[in-house]
């Protein structure tokens, strides 16, 4: 793919709804793939089937999920009659990590190391095929590293000059009231973890329910600070 233009797509997409931004990601870009959570981001999926069925849908499965959230993935991929590709960590450098530092090392110094091998590298291995990706990731999502979300950009992070890889982030002007107020409205299937006080779902150690008025990225990773509360997989948020 030769380097387009973005910065028309970009004015053509600023404040559009998610389905409008959906609809041009996946009418633009064949080789694209939705990357799915295993959370309120299942209703990417359901809007990306009523504009195209043969979807690319992957999760991240970092062997570390909740049950409910392993459960939630086969039940989108019944309902939806779709595949859902698993991406797992490589097996030598994860054995070598548990090895060396245990299972929980991430509540000592820091859950980079840990999300390096179970999050990013597989999703790397799985962005080198893809020419754009779409995530479910919102401005309201974070105050500290959310809030210039676009609705489509470069991603910096893992493409390049050789392989320029575009990256669409169709909620990013929806509220989390308004992702509810659609999964309610269309029968949208949900992860039961959100009945427990969940509302930002990672990794089963690294995620907890959240008090009333607590802000919802407060249970992801509570023993760090806000700003470092991205595991690698949306760096280009983070500002240095
Ligand atoms: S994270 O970087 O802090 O873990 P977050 O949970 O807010 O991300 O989710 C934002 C978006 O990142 C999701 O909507 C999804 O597109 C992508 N994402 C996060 N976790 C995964 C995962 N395990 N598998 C696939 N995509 C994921
Ligand atoms: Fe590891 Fe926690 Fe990151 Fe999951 S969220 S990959 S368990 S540090």
């Amino acid at each position: 793919m030769t380097k387009l233009d973005l910065s028309e797509l970009q004015t053509t997409l600023a404040q559009k709804n998610p389905r409008a931004i959906l609809k041009q990601a996946l009418q633009q870009f064949d080789n694209i793939a939705i990357s799915f959570s295993g959370a309120e981001d299942v209703v990417l999926i359901d809007m990306a089937l009523a504009i195209r069925k043969d979807i690319q849908v992957f999760s991240l499965d970092t062997g570390r999920l909740h049950p409910e959230t392993y459960r939630f993935i086969e039940k989108v991929r019944k309902h939806y009659h779709i595949d859902i590709e698993l991406l797992t960590p490589d097996r030598n450098t994860l054995d070598a990590f548990v090895k060396n530092k245990g299972l929980f090392s991430f509540y000592e110094d820091g859950h980079q190391e840990c999300c390096g091998i179970r999050k990013v590298e597989p999703l790397k291995r799985k962005l080198a095929h893809l020419d754009a990706w779409i995530t479910g990731q919102r401005k309201d999502q974070s105050l500290d590293t959310r809030q210039n979300l676009p609705e489509v950009q470069w991603d910096t992070a893992f493409g390049s000059e050789d392989h320029p890889l575009v990256k669409f982030n169709p909620l990013a002007n929806w509220t989390s009231a308004q992702v509810w107020d659609h999964i309610e409205a269309y029968q949208v299937p949900y992860n039961e973890l959100h009945s427990k006080g969940y509302i930002s779902i990672g990794c089963e150690p690294c995620t907890r329910p959240v008090l009333p008025n607590q802000h919802e990225r407060a249970g992801r990773w509570w023993w760090e600070e806000g700003t470092k509360k991205e595991c690698g997989l949306h760096a280009g948020n983070v500002k240095h």
